[in-house]
């Protein structure tokens, strides 16, 4: 009884099931057949010329967006390239469909175009449509105002949507790629931030149609990254903008754009900082060495001028000072000076040189007047001591080792002279070199001293002291680094801080 009682129960739960089966595959099938009789009957008659409400009240069409991507900004054609989703929402009485009820399940799909805060929830009866036939029904014209080049994208297929809802609205999405104008400041470049709008404006006055931004207005801004600009901030105004035709209802999206200086920093600040360090090495180098001197401030020079040139290739060409022309134009002077304080340098140097020269000369013939049996020879001048110095250079032994005769006065004058000049110069019968000629000085005194002046010689010689630093180099040493930082310090606290 109770076995029988169970089968039964089963068998009518199985029949039940296949009957509400074929009952719901029936009922799908006449669903269909009422959603295209009833799109049918929506389109018949429909002027697809006048907008919703004609002659009317204004028509209020919402708008969001959803930004996708930061594509590019370019500050030569003074542009950036976003792509986003951009959703209009409106209701047109007549394509409402409302007496009858239409069950469609898949409300929820093209969850991509994110319409999830539908404003009309007491009818959810919605129909998806595919993106075409959006060119059967009335749609704003909305454009960007200030869009350079746009294209909607269409693999696979056009990248629209249409949904219908019960009672006449309509949510029309799209996703497309734009270029759009930003006029860009770019006073303070790179340490600059920039304030790019899309401007979403239509071809009706305000007494036609009225855009206006949805409760949450913008999405996917914070998951948008640019490789050179970080978004700080974005805000979305409406005003109304008055033009020749009308009063013209006008959105507007703006974004705050911070420059990222990381690749400036690597690219154009620490090479030019290194740059005029580089410059700076003149000064630590013999002021006779001047092939080595004059080629470090020429090279320096050059790269300056090349890094600047790289720089402006990647902006337009603004006749207002940037950031950075200031910074490169610093940079280029500082290491221009450091070449000009070698001429400068040079000149006295060799300026001194010769009025000594001509002194000498004028004071040997007061002499050879006074005294005209003298032999010039016997007082070699300055112009002599170079030429033992090439004479110390030629590949000719006996030539090398021909010992010059050595007035005592003379002597005195040596210490004026470059080490290069003192050091290599063979004094007599003497031994060459300097230190073995101190030692040799030094021999007549008890041998531990003179052990512990040798030591203290040899560790003298092997740290090279130079005494004839040009008074310029000494001071440029000092003037050209704190300069240059006060110069930084200057920059940076006005950009940054600024
Ligand atoms: C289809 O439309 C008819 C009227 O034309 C209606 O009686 C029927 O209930 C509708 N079917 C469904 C499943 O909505
Ligand atoms: C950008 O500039 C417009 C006007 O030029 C201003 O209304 C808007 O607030 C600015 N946006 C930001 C994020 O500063």
């Amino acid at each position: 009884m109770w076995i029988l009682r169970s089968i039964l129960i089963a068998h009518y739960f199985i029949l039940g099931n296949s009957v509400k089966q074929s009952e719901q595959k029936m009922m799908a099938a006449s669903r269909l057949e009422n959603v295209t009789q009833t799109i049918a009957r929506i389109l018949e008659g429909y002027d697809i010329r006048l907008r919703p409400n004609f002659g009317g009240e204004p028509l209020f069409v919402g708008m969001d967006l959803t930004v996708a991507s930061f594509d590019a900004i370019s500050e030569v054609n003074m542009d950036y390239t976003i792509t986003m989703y951009l959703n209009q929402y409106w209701r047109d009485e007549r394509l409402a469909f409302n007496t009858y009820t239409l069950m469609v399940e898949n409300v929820e799909d093209n969850e991509y175009i994110g319409t999830n805060d539908i404003e009309e929830e007491e009818s959810r009866d919605m129909i998806t449509l595919s993106g075409d036939f959006a060119e059967k029904i009335w749609v704003p014209d909305t454009f960007f105002a200030n869009d350079k080049n746009s294209f909607l994208h269409d693999v696979t297929e056009r990248n629209k949507l249409v949904r219908l809802a019960g009672d006449g609205s309509v949510t029309y999405g799209m996703r497309f790629t734009t270029t759009l104008a930003c006029m860009m400041d770019l006073h303070y470049y790179p340490l600059d931030s920039q304030n790019c709008t899309v401007e979403i404006e239509n071809g009706y006055t305000v007494s036609d149609v009225v855009m206006y931004w949805r409760k949450t207005p913008i999405r996917g801004v914070d998951e948008a990254e640019l490789p050179q600009f970080t978004i700080k901030g974005y805000e979305t105004n409406d005003r109304k903008e008055k033009l020749a035709t009308g009063v013209y209802q006008r959105l507007s999206l703006s974004f705050k754009l911070e420059r990222n200086i990381g690749y400036f920093i690597f690219q154009t600040y620490l090479p030019s900082i290194l740059i005029v360090m580089l410059s700076w090495v003149s000064f630590w180098i013999n002021h006779e060495a001047t092939s080595a001197r004059v080629a470090l401030g020429i090279t320096t020079v050059l790269t300056m001028t090349t890094i600047s040139t790289g720089v402006r290739s990647s902006l337009p060409r603004i006749s207002y000072v940037k950031a950075i022309d200031i910074y490169l134009v610093m940079s280029f002077v500082f290491v221009f000076a450091a070449l000009l304080e070698y001429a400068a340098v040079n000149y006295t140097y060799w300026g001194k040189r010769a009025k000594k020269k001509s002194k000498k000369i004028k004071g040997i013939a007061k002499k050879s007047s006074s005294r005209a049996d003298h032999n010039n020879l016997s007082t070699p001048t300055h112009e002599d001591i170079i030429e033992l110095q090439d004479v110390r250079m030629s590949p000719i032994a006996s030539l090398r080792n021909r010992q010059y005769p050595v007035d005592a006065s003379d002597n005195l004058d040596l210490a004026k002279f470059p080490p290069s000049f003192r050091i290599t110069r063979s004094y007599g019968s003497s031994v060459r070199t300097g230190l073995r000629h101190r030692a040799a000085r030094n021999n007549h005194r008890p041998k531990m001293l003179h052990a512990i002046k040798r030591g203290a010689s040899v560790i003298r010689a092997s740290i090279p002291k130079i005494k004839d630093v040009n008074i310029i180099d000494e001071y440029s040493r000092v003037i050209f680094p704190v300069a240059f930082l006060a110069f930084n310090v200057g920059y940076w606290v006005f950009y940054v801080l600024d």
